[in-house]
């Protein structure tokens, strides 16, 4: 059974991913304000991911017999600097996300639960992934520049990203 310590950091672990989804909407508004479809696109379907992650816990919690709790979600930014501004601040995001996830398993080993550490060990690898996805973003804008041509190409390159896992925008894709 499912401890009540790691009952109460999984639930606050659900509202970090839904806190997240809600950020990367906010930046897939700002980026749309911008007639930026394709950031957009790419912004929307990372939302789309984080509201999976909660929902990966949110069944793992019922699961193993526990209760969820869900908590308030915080109002995002509306505004950013830059599109680069906007990939800077979901990669120092991603990294405090990290943090969370590496934290919630080193109590799933003081615990000594063993079911919650094999969940956190896809986690722990999907965090690798949303570092690696924002730096690559990052470094594409340092690359061919943020604005004119080079942001216009990225921007087409984005729109492309659909949502894994998903049947239906697979096969609209
Ligand atoms: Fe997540
Ligand atoms: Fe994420």
């Amino acid at each position: 059974m499912l401890s009540q310590k790691l009952q109460d950091a999984i639930n606050i672990q659900i509202s970090h991913e839904m806190n997240a989804s809600y950020l990367y909407l906010s930046m897939a508004a700002y980026c749309d304000s911008l007639n930026l479809s394709g950031f957009a696109n790419w912004l929307r379907v990372q939302s789309e991911e984080e509201r999976m992650h909660a929902m990966k816990f949110f069944d793992f919690l019922h699961d193993r017999d526990g209760r969820v709790f869900l908590q308030s979600i915080a109002q995002p930014p509306a505004e950013f600097e830059t599109v680069m501004d906007v990939f800077e601040q979901t990669l120092e995001h991603e990294r405090k996300v990290t943090s969370w996830i590496n934290e919630l398993y080193a109590l799933a080993v003081a615990e000594q639960d063993y079911p919650t550490q094999v969940l956190l060990q896809w986690f722990i690898n999907e965090q690798v992934e949303e570092e690696k996805n924002a730096t690559l973003i990052l470094e594409q804008l340092n690359l061919v520049g943020a604005e004119g041509v080079g942001l216009f190409m990225i921007d087409r390159e984005l729109a492309g990203r659909s949502l894994q896992g998903d049947p239906q925008s697979a096969s609209e894709a």
